[in-house]
């Protein structure tokens, strides 16, 4: 596995989230033994902590019918009907809420394994009772998180024709990118095929380019109206996620799509491209 730390909070991240805590809610509420009449009564006592902190601390979060209190206080866990949640960088085998008793542990981790080596391991996963991951196999998939609709891999919002992109007068190939020390190494590819083609690299990595200055945060941009004009003007843009895992898909991929410029893809073995679509296409 080659997958890079990224650290970035996006809005569909607690989209997710919150659907993750009412699967635990839900399991929550029925272990109880207790009737369902008196969840409402409890609900204050249902608590989910982050025993590794991720984001949503020390408020209260619908669950269902009930309010969940999700925080990050460790302390909290000798309270009845407690779940303990991992943001999965951070899950650490020396740190855990023991003893296990009866409680539950939920998995939240958008990230590649590369983060933590140690999800790669089935006993590691099997600590878990409920997961969110971009793996399709969680119990809640992330997958395809980056995706804002599939309307926008149809619509011509961006489109312009290879015409139109040549009268721009640009290279044939972008690439934008400013993570620059990733363990797949991608910019020694980018490196060695600008060697043969003219590429137009405007993010901090083999930078030839300049960025217009309102792209500059390139995380609060990533998916912007502008950003996916200037992706537009190209014919190719070079989509290397920094992992190569299954089902590991980030906005490297859709970006160019919705864009309508040709990804040069490298990631997750799962997405299968056909050439006479491409052919199409142009
Ligand atoms: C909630 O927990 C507090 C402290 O642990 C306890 O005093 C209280 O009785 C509980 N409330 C309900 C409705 O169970
Ligand atoms: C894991 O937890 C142990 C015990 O609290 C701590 O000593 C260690 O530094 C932690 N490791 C990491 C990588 O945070
Ligand atoms: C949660 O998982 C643990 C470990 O696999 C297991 O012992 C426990 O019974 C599970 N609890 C529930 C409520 O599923
Ligand atoms: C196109 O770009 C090349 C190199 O970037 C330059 O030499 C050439 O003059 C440009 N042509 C036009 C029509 O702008």
């Amino acid at each position: 596995m080659l997958c890079m730390k990224r650290v970035k909070i996006l809005p569909i991240y607690l989209f997710g989230l919150l659907l993750f805590s009412l699967l635990i809610c839900i399991q929550l509420i029925m272990f109880k033994e207790n009737s369902t009449e008196d969840i409402a009564t409890n609900s204050e006592n249902t608590t989910l902590i982050w025993w590794t902190p991720f984001t949503l601390s020390d408020q209260y979060i619908q669950c269902g019918n009930v309010h969940c209190f999700v925080t990050n206080s460790r302390h909290l866990k000798y309270r009845d009907n407690v779940a303990f949640l991992f943001y999965g960088t951070h899950f650490n085998v020396s740190d855990l809420p023991l003893p296990r008793d009866i409680k539950i542990w939920g998995l939240f981790h958008e990230e590649s394994p590369r983060n933590n080596p140690l999800l790669n391991h089935e006993l590691t996963l099997s600590l878990f009772n409920y997961s969110s991951t971009f793996s399709r196999f969680s119990d809640l998939p992330l997958t395809l998180m980056y995706l804002k609709s599939l309307e926008s891999l149809t619509s011509h919002e961006y489109y312009k024709t290879f015409e139109e992109k040549n009268l721009l007068n640009l290279s044939e190939i972008v690439y934008i990118q400013s993570d620059c020390d990733t363990p797949n190494n991608r910019d020694s590819y980018v490196k060695e095929l600008m060697k043969y083609i003219s590429i137009d690299s405007y993010g901090a990595c083999l930078n030839n380019k300049k960025l217009p200055t309102s792209l500059t945060n390139a995380l609060e941009t990533m998916m912007s109206q502008e950003l996916l004009q200037l992706v537009a003007n190209y014919k190719f843009s070079i989509s290397f996620e920094n992992a190569v895992c299954e089902d590991y898909i980030t906005e490297k991929l859709w970006r160019p799509l919705i864009a309508g410029s040709i990804p040069i893809y490298l990631g997750s073995p799962s997405i299968k491209v056909s050439p006479l679509k491409y052919l199409n296409f142009i």
